[in-house]
C-alpha cells in the first residue's frame, strides 16, 4: 500500500523521519544510558573487542563506512568497513576480539551471509544490523540490532539507509559506555543529537523538496554527474551517486573531493553537473574552506554546481549555482540529513524520465545470489 504516495519510494523517502526515531525508540534511558540487552552479548565480551569490520553491500555498507567516523572517533579502536564479496575471497585477519558487523536492509543478502559465515568459521563473532526480522543473516549471526525503518518496498533503498547509520551509532555509543572511551554527559548529548535529527530532516522534507524538483528539471539531460564530499561527506556522496544511477539511469560517481586534482577533475567541462557535500562551515574550519575552494575549482573550469550546506553557510551560497540547504547539526549527525535531497533528487530525476522509479531495470531488492 503506497498510503496515497506515487511509488514506494516516494513514501519511504517521507518515512526517513520516522525509520530513525523508531531505532532509537526504547534503547536509552532518560539519563543517556544505553541498554543494548536485546543483542544478548555479555558486555564483557563487547570490552575485548580491538577491531570491527564491518561487512556489506551498495547501499549498506555507505552506512557502514559513514559509522566507522562515528566508532573510531568515540570507541578508538580501527573500524574497517569491507564489501562483503570482496572480503570473503581475501583471507581477512579474523580473531575471537574482532567483532564483525553485518549490515543488511533485507537479511538475504548471499555475499553478505556467506561473509558472516566465514567470519564465525574463524572464530569471530558476528552481529546483525538488519530491518527484517527473522531473516537468514541475523538467524545466522551470534546477535541482531534491529532497524526500525519498516518494510522497505522500493528496490532503492532509501530509509533503511537512515536506520542503519543510527543503529551503528547506537553500537558505537554502547561500546564506548562499556569500554569508558567516552564520558556519560557525552553519550548523553550525542543521543540528544541523535533525537533531535527526525525534526531536522522533517525540516528538510517540508522546505527543500520544491527547490530540488526545480534543479531536476533544470539537469534532465544532463549525461553524467559527479558526487564530492569529504569525511563523512564521501559515503553521503557515494550514496547519492548510486541513486541517481540505479533508478535515472544517468552515469554518476561519487568520490573523495581530496580527490579531485588526482584524477577526477579532467572530466569536468562546462556543464558538467558537479554534486558537493560541505561540511560545516563551524568546527571543522580545515575541512569546510577545502570543500568550498574543490566548488571553486570545478566552476573554474564550467561546472554546473550543487551544494549540499548548513543554513547560513553564506561560502557555499557565493559559490554554488544551487544550494540544498540543512539545518545546523554536529558534523557526524550531517549524513542523516544530508542524504535526503540527493534522494529527493534521484527521485525526481527518474519520474521526470517516466521510469518506474520502484522497480529500475536490471536490479532486484534483494541479491540472492552470489
Ligand atoms: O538488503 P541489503 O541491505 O543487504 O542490500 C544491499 C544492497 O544490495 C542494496 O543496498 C542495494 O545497493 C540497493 N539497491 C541500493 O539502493
Amino acid at each position: 500500500d503506497k498510503g496515497g504516495w506515487e511509488s514506494y519510494m516516494d513514501k519511504e523517502i517521507h518515512e526517513d523521519p520516522a525509520s530513525v526515531s523508531d531505532t532509537l525508540l526504547g534503547r536509552y534511558d532518560d539519563k543517556g544510558h544505553l541498554d543494548l540487552d536485546e543483542v544478548h552479548i555479555d558486555a564483557d565480551v563487547f570490552r575485548q573487542i580491538d577491531k570491527i569490520i564491518v561487512v556489506a553491500c551498495g547501499t549498506a555498507s555507505y552506512a557502514g563506512l559513514v559509522a566507522k567516523y562515528a566508532i573510531e572517533h568515540w570507541v578508538r579502536i580501527p573500524v574497517e568497513v569491507e564489501l562483503a564479496h570482496e572480503f570473503r575471497y581475501r583471507d581477512p585477519i579474523l580473531t575471537s576480539r574482532t567483532l564483525v558487523v553485518a549490515i543488511s536492509q533485507s537479511g538475504e543478502t548471499m555475499d553478505t551471509l556467506m561473509a558472516l559465515r566465514h567470519a564465525r568459521e574463524q572464530g569471530s563473532r558476528v552481529l546483525a544490523i538488519c530491518n527484517t526480522q527473522g531473516s537468514t543473516i541475523p538467524r545466522e549471526s551470534d546477535a541482531v540490532l534491529y532497524t526500525h525503518a519498516g518494510p522497505e518496498v522500493a528496490v532503492a533503498s532509501t530509509k533503511a539507509f537512515l536506520a542503519q547509520i543510527v543503529a551503528a551509532y547506537l553500537l558505537g555509543l554502547y561500546l564506548a559506555q562499556v569500554k569508558g572511551t567516552m564520558y556519560r554527559d557525552e553519550i548523553h548529548q550525542t543521543i540528544d543529537s541523535l533525537k533531535a535529527m527526525p525534526s531536522k530532516i522533517q525540516w528538510v522534507l517540508d522546505t527543500q523538496s520544491e527547490k530540488v524538483q526545480e534543479t531536476a528539471a533544470r539537469m534532465i539531460d544532463a549525461r553524467s554527474f559527479l558526487f564530492l564530499g569529504r569525511h563523512v561527506g564521501y559515503p553521503v556522496a557515494m550514496e547519492g551517486a548510486l541513486k541517481l544511477k540505479e533508478i535515472a539511469y544517468t552515469f554518476t560517481e561519487g568520490f573523495a573531493a581530496g580527490e579531485l586534482k588526482h584524477g577526477p577533475i579532467a572530466l569536468v567541462e562546462p556543464g558538467e553537473p558537479v554534486v558537493v557535500i560541505v561540511p560545516s562551515p563551524r568546527g571543522r574550519d580545515v575541512l569546510h574552506s577545502k570543500v568550498i575552494s574543490a566548488i571553486e575549482e570545478v566552476k573554474a573550469r564550467g561546472a554546473f554546481t550543487i551544494a549540499v550546506a548548513e543554513e547560513g553557510d553564506e561560502d557555499a551560497g557565493r559559490y554554488a549555482d544551487v544550494v540544498f540547504r540543512r539545518p545546523q547539526c554536529p558534523t557526524l549527525m550531517s549524513p542523516l540529513v544530508d542524504v535526503v535531497p540527493l534522494q529527493l533528487f534521484a527521485l525526481d530525476m527518474a519520474q521526470l524520465k517516466g521510469l518506474d522509479v520502484d522497480k529500475p531495470r536490471n536490479l532486484a531488492k534483494s541479491v540472492t545470489v552470489e
